[in-house]
C-alpha cells in the first residue's frame, strides 16, 4: 500500500470506527449506503472530530482545498444570487460559498449537523437552514435557485436520492441555473467489487455512475454540460465524479463531456505544498457579492 493510500485511510479512522461499531447486519446495509444509513452515520455516529477538517488533511486544510480543488472547478459559476447548497455537514464548504451569494440555503438529512451550522454561521444574516428527509427539497420555492452545490457528500448516496434531488433541482433552479454534484462512480466497476465487508471505498455508493445521472438529468429536461471522473484519495478506480448541470434541455444526443483525471490526488500535494510555503500565505477569499 501507498504512503498516500495508507495516510488516507487514516483520515477515514474516525468513519471507519463508527462503521466497526456497528452489529454486523448494520454493517452489510450500510453497504447500501441508504438516506437511513446517511442519517444514521452521520448525525449519530461519526464523532465530527475536527468538523470534517479531517477529510481536507491530503490537501493541508480546507482553506486550500477550497483554493485548489474546488474553487477552480466552480469559479464560472459564481457569484451567484442565490445558492442551495446540500448537505453541508459542519459547514467545511460553506465557510467559504457564503461570501459569493446574497443568499445561501444550507439543506442536511442531519438536524445535528445543520445546528452546528446555524451556531457557527449565527454571525452570518443571509443563510437559511433547512432539515429534509434525505431526499426533498419542498421546503424551496420553486425557481429561486441560481446554483446548486453539493461536495464530498452526496458520494454516499445512491441513485434513488440522486434521482430525487435532480428532479427537484429542475423544479428549484431558475431556467439557465446551474448544479454542481459531486457523486459516486463506484457502480461504474460493480461486478468487479467483492461482496465482503470491505470498506475501503470510503463508502461510495455502489451503484451510483456517471452515465446514471448524465440519465437523470435528461430525464428531468436538465442539460449534464461536463463530468470529471477523479481518483478520489488515490484509490486505482475513478470512484467518483464532478458533474456540472445546467437548468436547459439539451439532446440526449449530446454528451457530456467527460475527462478521466487520474492525477485528481496530485492538486492535494499542490495544494499542501502550498500552504506549508512560508511566506506565501494566502488571503482568505474575499466577499465578491455581499449580502
Ligand atoms: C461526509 S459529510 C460531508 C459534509 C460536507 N459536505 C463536507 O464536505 O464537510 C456528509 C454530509 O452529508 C449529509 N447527507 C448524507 N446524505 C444526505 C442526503 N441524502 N440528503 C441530505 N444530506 C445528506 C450528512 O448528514 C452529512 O452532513
Amino acid at each position: 500500500m501507498s504512503v498516500a493510500n495508507r495516510r488516507a485511510r487514516l483520515q477515514h479512522l474516525g468513519f471507519l470506527i463508527a462503521v466497526i461499531a456497528m452489529p454486523v447486519t448494520r454493517r452489510v446495509q450500510s453497504l447500501m449506503a441508504s438516506v437511513i444509513d446517511n442519517y444514521d452515520m452521520w448525525n449519530d455516529r461519526y464523532k465530527w472530530p475536527q468538523q470534517g477538517d479531517e477529510w481536507s488533511e491530503p490537501w493541508g486544510g480546507p482553506d486550500p482545498q477550497w483554493r485548489h480543488t474546488v474553487l477552480p472547478r466552480i469559479s464560472a459559476l459564481l457569484p451567484a444570487a442565490t445558492i442551495l447548497e446540500i448537505a453541508p455537514g459542519h459547514g467545511r464548504w460553506t465557510q467559504f460559498l457564503h461570501a459569493y451569494c446574497r443568499q445561501l440555503i444550507v439543506v442536511d438529512v442531519s438536524p445535528t449537523c445543520i445546528d452546528v451550522c446555524r451556531r457557527r454561521f449565527s454571525h452570518l444574516k443571509h443563510l437559511e437552514y433547512i432539515t429534509n428527509d434525505g431526499k426533498s427539497l419542498d421546503a424551496i420555492e420553486d425557481t429561486t435557485i441560481d446554483f446548486l452545490f453539493s461536495f464530498d457528500s452526496l458520494v454516499h448516496a445512491d441513485p434513488d436520492v440522486i434521482n430525487s434531488y435532480l428532479s427537484a433541482s429542475a423544479r428549484k433552479l431558475k431556467p439557465g441555473g446551474f448544479g454542481f454534484i459531486h457523486h459516486s462512480n463506484l457502480g461504474h466497476y460493480r461486478h468487479t467489487l467483492p461482496n465482503s465487508l470491505e470498506f475501503d471505498e470510503h463508502w461510495r455508493s455502489r451503484n451510483m455512475t456517471s452515465d446514471i445521472f448524465s440519465m437523470f438529468c435528461h430525464s428531468f429536461g436538465m442539460c449534464c454540460l461536463q463530468q470529471e471522473l477523479v481518483n478520489w484519495l488515490s484509490t486505482g478506480r475513478l470512484l467518483d465524479c464532478f458533474s456540472t448541470f445546467a437548468n436547459t434541455p439539451c439532446s440526449a444526443s449530446e454528451p457530456a463531456s467527460t475527462i478521466k483525471n487520474w492525477d485528481f490526488m496530485r492538486e492535494a500535494v499542490n495544494a499542501k505544498l502550498d500552504a506549508i510555503r512560508p511566506d506565501e500565505g494566502h488571503a482568505a477569499s474575499p466577499g465578491i457579492c455581499s449580502p
